[in-house]
């Protein structure tokens, strides 16, 4: 694909830059990136869309000029949840918004899941086989959760955040972002979002955890069941800039000093 010299650059990370380029939204990967990540995190989009759930939809995955994997998609305008959020800071306004989001993740979660979406507990095994340097009594702990793990039948976002949630000019909200998604419970996919929060918005994580237990009839402790695990999947992915707090996340919930 062709990025015109209107392009703006909107993030920039270690292995991609986000462009918006008139009605598009492109992803442009490092060319380490492998394609079939690429064409996955475009097949999540697809399957999500037709499942229901509101995503900007994909429009195109192909290379760019230097051979690099790029992945584009329908530009929402509007600005995303996260922005909100921290104009709205220490008000009223901040409730409401976080209401919304839980809100929707809920809707999200009720939405029938494709059978193609990959399943979070083989998914969740495998990243907690990599995890690197996890003590044998914590890492068959984790295991012996995760062979317990019913099979969910959630859309299980499992990067939901508020950065991850667009408000449209209209005030709908549309979810971007899925290349983590997973058929699975709920209560993980919470606590993905609870370790997220306290990982970036530590004062606001309680009061996330509150109102999705609320909100979507689930006990707390089943969502702090799964944090450990989560934060150990989190860490098989070599999050270097987290990982002394997703260590504490997996050790803090299993007592162990
Ligand atoms: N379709 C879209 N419409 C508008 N903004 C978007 C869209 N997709 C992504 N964005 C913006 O780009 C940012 C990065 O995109 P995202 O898919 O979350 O990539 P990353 O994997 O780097 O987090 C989002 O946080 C959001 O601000
Ligand atoms: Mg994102």
């Amino acid at each position: 694909m062709e990025l015109s010299e209107n392009k703006q650059a909107i993030v920039e990370r270690h292995n991609k830059v986000v462009y918006v380029d008139g009605d598009r939204i492109v992803k442009v990967f490092k060319a380490t990136k492998p394609a079939s990540d690429v064409f996955n995190e475009a097949l999540n989009i697809a399957r999500v869309t037709e499942a229901g759930v509101r995503v900007p939809r994909v429009l195109e995955v192909s290379q760019v000029a230097d051979g690099a994997w790029a992945l584009s998609t329908e530009y929402v305008a509007g600005v995303t949840m996260r922005s909100l959020m921290d104009a709205a800071e220490g008000t009223d306004e901040y409730d409401r918004l976080l209401e919304q989001f839980v809100d929707f993740q809920i809707e999200i979660q009720g939405t029938p899941a494709p059978e193609l979406l990959k399943d979070q507990k083989t998914k969740i095994a495998g990243m907690v086989g990599k995890t690197p340097d996890l003590d044998p009594s914590v890492r068959y702990d984790l295991q012996m959760r995760t062979d317990r793990m019913a099979p969910g039948h959630s859309i299980c976002h499992c990067d939901f955040n508020p950065s991850n949630v667009i408000v449209a000019e209209d005030g709908t909200l549309y979810a971007c972002d899925w290349t983590h998604v997973t058929r699975g419970l709920p209560e993980a996919d919470a606590a993905m979002t609870y370790i997220l929060f306290k990982m970036y918005h530590p004062g606001h994580a309680e009061a996330y955890l509150d109102l999705f237990s609320k909100k979507a009839d689930v006990a707390k402790q089943k969502v702090h069941y799964w944090v450990p695990v989560m934060a150990a999947a989190e860490l098989s992915r070599g999050r270097k800039d987290a990982e002394e707090f997703l260590r504490s996340q997996v050790d803090v919930a299993l007592d162990i000093d």
